[in-house]
């Protein structure tokens, strides 16, 4: 059997990191690693396959950034030829990025089934490009690995029922595995950075293109910075610096912490090490959840409303003082929810739950 695994974005590579890992392990089936280029620079990319020992991939797209539609396009021609060539038995795709979508409308016309691995994901507004890409992705899917029971449930009320399956969260998997490893004082003199600190990642498009919202964060950063006695350290997506330089916001950031993206190992131990998390990944403020760290969400609503409705997260508005509400939050103790996205064997199992459909097809 042979299965095209698709990444080109972050966090694509690291949960491909452990998907892979356990098809190897299993013997399971012949996998074929496709990078769609997605991100390029180093600190986007190769640092995570390096940290991650993730092998080379097999065909690296090259597509790298563009309009969304430009984007689209030319990773549908470009995965049409490699799918066309490499005749899988099913494609992989992971979480909600303009790669994902593409990787499945390619799949669905070539009658290649589709393995969604994050699938069930909803979240306000309806009209976000993530969210845009999740909803058509899973009507495409045959197998569809959620992380949470909630996930399963927004399916089947889009009567989605068949090959659903609750997994739970690789990254969840990947944490566990590589907590050991983690140097949260390491990393905080690496990077001479004050005992006592917030850590914030910022890079959503209704955020950082917005000059007002980006504003009232930034403004809100400095709050933190100041009035609660906790710099804040900003590892800047380069979608992010792009608009701070474009808007003219540079003197905000002159009492943040600021540095470019960091690796995957170096974004743990800061998280491990920080008095609470400030971001709008959906990656982030779950391993915030997973290092015993709250976080502070800025999105008017998120994929992952079991940590927001347990009240361990909680969402703010792009506004200064929303964020400093959600600071004060933050600051107070509050109990430790139970694991809510499995317990850490996800990725063996839905390598199971594939091999099992391939099977059936086959
Ligand atoms: C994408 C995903 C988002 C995911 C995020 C993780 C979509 C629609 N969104 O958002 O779901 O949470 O990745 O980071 O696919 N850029 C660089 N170098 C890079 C990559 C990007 O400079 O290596 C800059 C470019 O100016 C680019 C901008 O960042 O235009 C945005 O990149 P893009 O891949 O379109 O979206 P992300 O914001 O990274």
């Amino acid at each position: 059997m042979k299965v095209v695994s698709l990444v080109g974005a972050r966090p694509q590579f690291i949960k491909e990191a452990l998907v892979g890992k356990a098809v190897r392990q299993a013997n399971a089936w012949q996998h074929v690693l496709v990078n769609s280029g997605q991100h390029y620079d180093n600190n986007m990319a190769d640092v995570f396959f390096q940290d991650l020992e993730i092998p080379k991939s097999d065909y690296n797209l090259g597509i790298g950034s563009a309009s969304h539609a430009k984007m689209t396009a030319a990773l549908l021609v470009a995965l049409e030829e490699v799918l066309v060539k490499e005749q899988p038995n099913a494609l992989i795709v992971y979480g909600d990025t303009n790669t994902t979508l593409a990787g499945a409308l390619v799949a669905a016309k070539l009658k290649i089934p589709i393995i969604h691995i994050e699938a069930g994901i909803r979240q306000e507004p309806k009209d976000m490009p993530e969210e845009i890409n999740r909803v058509l992705t899973d009507s495409l899917s045959s197998v569809l690995c959620c992380c949470s029971n909630l996930a399963a449930e927004n399916l089947a009320k889009e009567n989605i029922h068949s090959g659903v399956h609750v997994v739970g969260d690789v990254m969840y998997d990947l944490f566990k595995l590589m907590k050991p490893k983690f140097t949260p004082e390491k990393v905080v003199n690496k990077l001479n950075i004050p005992e006592k600190f917030v850590i914030c990642t910022m890079h959503r498009d209704f955020n950082v293109d917005s000059p007002e919202n980006l504003n009232g964060i930034l403004q809100g950063l400095n709050v933190i910075g100041s009035d609660f006695g906790l710099p804040v350290v900003f590892p800047v997506h380069p979608r992010t610096k792009a608009r701070i330089k474009e808007f003219g916001y540079e003197h905000l950031l002159e009492r943040v912490i600021t540095m470019p993206p960091i690796s995957y190992h170096d974004l743990m131990s800061l998280t491990l090490a920080s008095r609470f998390v400030v971001t709008d990944s959906g990656g982030l403020q779950k391993e915030a959840f997973y290092a015993g760290k709250r976080a502070i969400v800025v999105m008017p609503d998120t994929g992952w409303r079991e940590i927001i409705h347990e009240g361990w997260n909680v969402l703010c508005d792009s506004t200064r003082d929303s964020l400093i509400d959600g600071a004060k939050n933050c600051m107070a103790n509050h109990p430790y929810p139970k694991a809510l996205y499995g317990n850490g064997d996800a990725a063996p199992t839905l390598v199971k739950i594939v091999s099992n459909y391939l099977a059936e097809i086959n």
